[in-house]
Protein backbone atom coordinates (compact mmCIF):
# COMPACT_ATOMS: atom_id res chain seq x y z
CA UNK A 1 0.00 0.00 0.00
CA UNK A 2 1.64 2.97 -0.75
CA UNK A 3 0.34 6.88 0.17
CA UNK A 4 0.95 8.00 -3.05
CA UNK A 5 1.15 6.64 -7.17
CA UNK A 6 3.92 5.71 -8.63
CA UNK A 7 4.56 4.90 -12.32
CA UNK A 8 6.23 2.39 -14.24
CA UNK A 9 7.00 3.31 -17.74
CA UNK A 10 7.12 0.27 -20.24
CA UNK A 11 9.73 0.13 -22.62
CA UNK A 12 6.97 -2.02 -24.31
CA UNK A 13 6.31 1.40 -26.13
CA UNK A 14 9.49 2.61 -26.34
CA UNK A 15 12.03 2.56 -29.79
CA UNK A 16 13.40 -0.80 -29.94
CA UNK A 17 16.79 0.51 -31.85
CA UNK A 18 17.52 2.87 -28.95
CA UNK A 19 16.43 2.34 -25.47
CA UNK A 20 18.69 4.50 -23.72
CA UNK A 21 17.46 7.35 -24.84
CA UNK A 22 14.19 6.44 -24.34
CA UNK A 23 14.70 5.38 -21.05
CA UNK A 24 16.90 8.87 -20.44
CA UNK A 25 13.62 10.87 -21.46
CA UNK A 26 11.44 9.12 -18.34
CA UNK A 27 14.42 9.05 -15.93
CA UNK A 28 13.43 11.72 -13.93
CA UNK A 29 10.44 11.11 -13.47
CA UNK A 30 9.53 7.35 -13.55
CA UNK A 31 9.42 5.52 -10.33
CA UNK A 32 10.21 2.02 -12.93
CA UNK A 33 11.27 0.91 -16.33
CA UNK A 34 8.83 -1.54 -16.71
CA UNK A 35 10.23 -4.77 -18.87
CA UNK A 36 7.49 -7.06 -20.61
CA UNK A 37 9.49 -10.37 -21.39
CA UNK A 38 7.28 -12.37 -23.90
CA UNK A 39 8.18 -15.57 -24.76
CA UNK A 40 5.76 -16.23 -27.93
CA UNK A 41 4.15 -18.52 -26.32
CA UNK A 42 2.21 -17.86 -22.90
CA UNK A 43 1.70 -14.95 -25.04
CA UNK A 44 1.75 -14.43 -28.77
CA UNK A 45 3.62 -12.05 -28.84
CA UNK A 46 8.15 -12.14 -28.70
CA UNK A 47 10.26 -9.36 -26.95
CA UNK A 48 13.16 -9.65 -25.13
CA UNK A 49 15.25 -11.53 -22.81
CA UNK A 50 17.30 -10.96 -19.77
CA UNK A 51 20.32 -9.32 -21.70
CA UNK A 52 18.01 -6.65 -22.75
CA UNK A 53 17.29 -6.03 -18.98
CA UNK A 54 21.01 -6.21 -17.71
CA UNK A 55 21.79 -3.32 -20.81
CA UNK A 56 19.34 -0.90 -19.36
CA UNK A 57 20.40 -1.90 -15.95
CA UNK A 58 23.66 -0.70 -16.96
CA UNK A 59 22.62 3.02 -18.77
CA UNK A 60 20.40 3.70 -15.67
CA UNK A 61 19.58 3.92 -11.74
CA UNK A 62 15.34 3.66 -12.48
CA UNK A 63 14.90 0.61 -10.77
CA UNK A 64 13.65 -2.48 -13.06
CA UNK A 65 9.70 -3.54 -12.96
CA UNK A 66 10.25 -7.02 -14.71
CA UNK A 67 6.53 -8.90 -15.99
CA UNK A 68 7.19 -12.61 -17.03
CA UNK A 69 4.84 -13.47 -20.00
CA UNK A 70 6.39 -16.69 -20.24
CA UNK A 71 5.63 -20.48 -19.42
CA UNK A 72 7.85 -21.45 -17.07
CA UNK A 73 9.39 -18.51 -15.70
CA UNK A 74 11.55 -21.08 -13.27
CA UNK A 75 13.98 -20.81 -15.98
CA UNK A 76 14.12 -16.98 -16.28
CA UNK A 77 13.54 -15.76 -13.04
CA UNK A 78 16.90 -15.78 -11.39
CA UNK A 79 18.52 -13.95 -13.92
CA UNK A 80 15.76 -11.35 -13.75
CA UNK A 81 16.06 -11.06 -9.94
CA UNK A 82 19.22 -9.90 -9.93
CA UNK A 83 18.35 -7.08 -12.15
CA UNK A 84 14.81 -6.03 -10.67
CA UNK A 85 13.49 -4.46 -8.30
CA UNK A 86 10.24 -6.67 -8.37
CA UNK A 87 9.56 -9.29 -10.56
CA UNK A 88 6.06 -10.44 -11.34
CA UNK A 89 4.91 -13.86 -12.63
CA UNK A 90 1.67 -14.72 -13.66
CA UNK A 91 -0.78 -16.90 -11.24
CA UNK A 92 -1.68 -18.93 -15.11
CA UNK A 93 2.19 -19.86 -16.09
CA UNK A 94 3.20 -22.07 -13.14
CA UNK A 95 2.35 -24.77 -11.12
CA UNK A 96 3.88 -24.17 -8.48
CA UNK A 97 3.43 -20.70 -7.41
CA UNK A 98 3.88 -20.42 -3.88
CA UNK A 99 7.68 -21.77 -4.10
CA UNK A 100 8.65 -19.43 -7.25
CA UNK A 101 7.10 -16.20 -4.70
CA UNK A 102 9.41 -17.64 -2.34
CA UNK A 103 12.45 -18.29 -4.69
CA UNK A 104 11.81 -14.42 -5.84
CA UNK A 105 11.69 -13.05 -2.06
CA UNK A 106 14.29 -14.95 -1.06
CA UNK A 107 16.68 -12.58 -2.90
CA UNK A 108 15.25 -9.80 -1.50
CA UNK A 109 13.37 -9.05 -4.76
CA UNK A 110 9.95 -7.75 -4.36
CA UNK A 111 7.57 -10.57 -5.66
CA UNK A 112 4.05 -9.88 -7.62
CA UNK A 113 1.82 -11.94 -8.74
CA UNK A 114 0.02 -11.11 -12.20
CA UNK A 115 -3.72 -11.81 -13.10
CA UNK A 116 -4.95 -12.19 -16.75
CA UNK A 117 -8.60 -10.15 -17.49
CA UNK A 118 -10.37 -13.81 -16.79
CA UNK A 119 -8.40 -14.83 -13.63
CA UNK A 120 -10.06 -13.76 -10.44
CA UNK A 121 -8.47 -12.03 -7.53
CA UNK A 122 -9.98 -14.30 -5.10
CA UNK A 123 -8.20 -17.31 -6.38
CA UNK A 124 -4.48 -15.91 -4.53
CA UNK A 125 -6.68 -15.64 -0.82
CA UNK A 126 -4.19 -18.63 0.03
CA UNK A 127 -0.65 -16.43 -1.10
CA UNK A 128 -1.58 -13.08 -0.79
CA UNK A 129 -0.10 -12.91 2.90
CA UNK A 130 3.34 -14.43 0.78
CA UNK A 131 3.55 -11.27 -1.79
CA UNK A 132 4.25 -8.13 -2.19
CA UNK A 133 2.19 -6.85 -4.91
CA UNK A 134 -0.44 -7.88 -7.28
CA UNK A 135 -0.10 -7.05 -11.16
CA UNK A 136 -3.92 -6.82 -12.33
CA UNK A 137 -3.45 -7.15 -16.20
CA UNK A 138 -6.28 -4.61 -17.80
CA UNK A 139 -5.98 -5.94 -21.30
CA UNK A 140 -5.11 -9.18 -22.20
CA UNK A 141 -1.34 -9.53 -21.90
CA UNK A 142 0.64 -9.54 -25.79
CA UNK A 143 0.73 -6.43 -26.95
CA UNK A 144 0.82 -2.87 -25.81
CA UNK A 145 -1.67 0.11 -27.04
CA UNK A 146 -5.12 -2.13 -26.09
CA UNK A 147 -8.12 -0.76 -24.54
CA UNK A 148 -8.72 -1.20 -20.88
CA UNK A 149 -10.91 -3.64 -20.01
CA UNK A 150 -13.36 -2.13 -18.02
CA UNK A 151 -14.11 -5.46 -15.30
CA UNK A 152 -10.30 -4.53 -14.40
CA UNK A 153 -11.90 -1.71 -12.02
CA UNK A 154 -14.29 -4.01 -10.52
CA UNK A 155 -11.30 -6.92 -9.95
CA UNK A 156 -8.88 -3.61 -8.01
CA UNK A 157 -11.52 -2.75 -5.78
CA UNK A 158 -12.16 -6.97 -4.84
CA UNK A 159 -8.63 -7.07 -4.00
CA UNK A 160 -8.59 -3.40 -2.30
CA UNK A 161 -11.15 -5.15 0.20
CA UNK A 162 -9.35 -8.17 0.48
CA UNK A 163 -6.06 -6.61 1.76
CA UNK A 164 -7.88 -4.54 3.94
CA UNK A 165 -9.77 -7.21 5.62
CA UNK A 166 -6.52 -9.49 5.89
CA UNK A 167 -5.01 -6.69 6.85
CA UNK A 168 -2.43 -6.94 4.68
CA UNK A 169 0.00 -4.45 2.81
CA UNK A 170 1.16 -5.48 -0.72
CA UNK A 171 0.88 -3.07 -3.45
CA UNK A 172 -1.98 -3.15 -6.61
CA UNK A 173 -0.18 -2.59 -9.63
CA UNK A 174 -2.60 -1.73 -12.93
CA UNK A 175 -1.16 -2.83 -16.64
CA UNK A 176 -3.14 -2.06 -19.61
CA UNK A 177 -4.47 0.62 -21.54
CA UNK A 178 -3.65 3.27 -18.77
CA UNK A 179 -3.95 6.55 -20.27
CA UNK A 180 -5.38 10.56 -19.73
CA UNK A 181 -9.34 8.76 -20.13
CA UNK A 182 -8.54 5.97 -17.96
CA UNK A 183 -6.24 6.38 -14.92
CA UNK A 184 -8.29 8.91 -12.43
CA UNK A 185 -10.83 5.51 -12.25
CA UNK A 186 -7.71 3.08 -11.52
CA UNK A 187 -6.62 5.33 -8.91
CA UNK A 188 -9.92 5.84 -7.29
CA UNK A 189 -10.71 2.14 -7.91
CA UNK A 190 -7.67 1.60 -5.53
CA UNK A 191 -4.12 1.23 -7.54
CA UNK A 192 -0.65 2.31 -6.46
CA UNK A 193 1.50 1.95 -8.96
CA UNK A 194 0.38 2.15 -12.71
CA UNK A 195 2.46 0.64 -15.81
CA UNK A 196 2.21 2.82 -18.90
CA UNK A 197 3.74 2.45 -22.14
CA UNK A 198 1.87 4.06 -25.16
CA UNK A 199 0.83 7.02 -22.88
CA UNK A 200 4.43 7.81 -21.51
CA UNK A 201 6.51 6.86 -24.91
CA UNK A 202 4.44 7.91 -27.50
CA UNK A 203 3.24 11.76 -25.95
CA UNK A 204 5.18 14.56 -27.04
CA UNK A 205 6.60 15.67 -23.47
CA UNK A 206 6.83 12.10 -21.20
CA UNK A 207 7.54 13.33 -18.22
CA UNK A 208 4.46 15.40 -18.44
CA UNK A 209 2.72 12.59 -19.14
CA UNK A 210 4.10 10.62 -16.07
CA UNK A 211 3.40 13.87 -14.21
CA UNK A 212 -0.65 13.97 -15.11
CA UNK A 213 -0.61 10.15 -14.31
CA UNK A 214 0.84 11.24 -10.57
CA UNK A 215 -1.36 14.26 -10.66
CA UNK A 216 -4.34 12.99 -9.33
CA UNK A 217 -4.13 11.96 -6.04
CA UNK A 218 -5.68 8.69 -4.00
CA UNK A 219 -7.92 8.74 -1.14
CA UNK A 220 -5.52 6.69 1.48
CA UNK A 221 -8.57 7.00 4.26
CA UNK A 222 -10.01 3.90 3.61
CA UNK A 223 -7.00 1.49 3.73
C1 LIG B 1 0.92 -5.82 -22.22
C2 LIG B 1 2.02 -5.32 -21.34
C3 LIG B 1 1.90 -3.90 -20.90
C4 LIG B 1 1.97 -2.90 -22.02
C5 LIG B 1 1.15 -1.72 -21.63
O1 LIG B 1 1.08 -7.18 -22.40
O2 LIG B 1 2.11 -6.11 -20.16
O3 LIG B 1 2.89 -3.61 -19.92
O4 LIG B 1 3.27 -2.46 -22.29
O5 LIG B 1 1.12 -0.86 -22.70
P1 LIG B 1 0.02 0.29 -22.84
O6 LIG B 1 0.18 1.22 -21.69
O7 LIG B 1 0.35 0.90 -24.15
O8 LIG B 1 -1.34 -0.39 -22.83
ZN1 LIG C 1 3.46 -5.40 -18.52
Amino acid sequence: MLSSIEVSSSILAANFANFEADVKKVEGATDYIHIDVMDGHFVPNLTFGVEVARAIKRVTNVPLDSHLMVDCPEKLVDGFCEVSDIVSVHYESTYHLHRLVQRIREKDVKAFIALNPHTPVELLEDVIMEIDGVLIMSVNPGFGGQRFIPNALNKIRRLKELRKKSGLTFEIEVDGGVNEETYQLVIKAGADILVSGNYVFKSEDPVKAIEKLKSYKKDISEG
